[in-house]
């Protein structure tokens, strides 16, 4: 079983979509095996973010992931990794597939509700950024 970490961005948290993207995950078959809201700070989204610092829209992207709550989740299941994205749909919402939560509910390229791993080794360290061994239950 493979394993990725999914985050429901400020936006969808204060939209009310949290239990639209539950169910969009469970209804295709992957298990939410941890979860936990919070409100990252500057230096939580910075570090999260790393690979993108420098990038012109990386203040931005850490002040939206910083002004409300997220809800940080490790998905599992087989093709967890490639599965969540094809879910999630395009990071531009514009170009996003009907039927995919960033088409049905982001907004813009930044504001685009969820996140997800994109390979095996950001899965890795995403998962271990976020959650300890004994809050991953199966
Ligand atoms: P995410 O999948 O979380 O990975 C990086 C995030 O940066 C992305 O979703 C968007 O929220 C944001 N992002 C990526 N590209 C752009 C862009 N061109 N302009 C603004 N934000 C972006």
């Amino acid at each position: 079983m493979e394993k990725t970490l999914a985050i429901i961005k400020p936006d969808c948290v204060r939209n009310g979509n949290i239990g639209k993207v539950i169910s969009k995950i469970e209804e295709n078959g992957l298990k939410i095996v941890a979860m936990k809201m919070v409100k990252l700070s500057q230096k939580d989204a910075e570090g999260f973010y790393y690979v993108h610092r420098g990038k012109p829209f990386f203040n931005s992207l850490v002040s939206f992931m910083t002004e409300d709550p997220v809800v940080l989740m490790v998905l599992s299941g087989d093709n967890a990794i490639s599965k969540w994205r094809e879910i999630m749909g395009s990071t531009n919402p514009e170009e996003a597939k009907d039927g995919s939560i960033r088409k049905s509910m982001g907004t813009n390229i930044e504001r685009n509700c969820v996140h997800g791993s994109d390979s095996p080794e950001s899965a890795d360290f995403e998962i271990k950024y976020f959650f300890n061994s004994f809050e991953i239950l199966f």
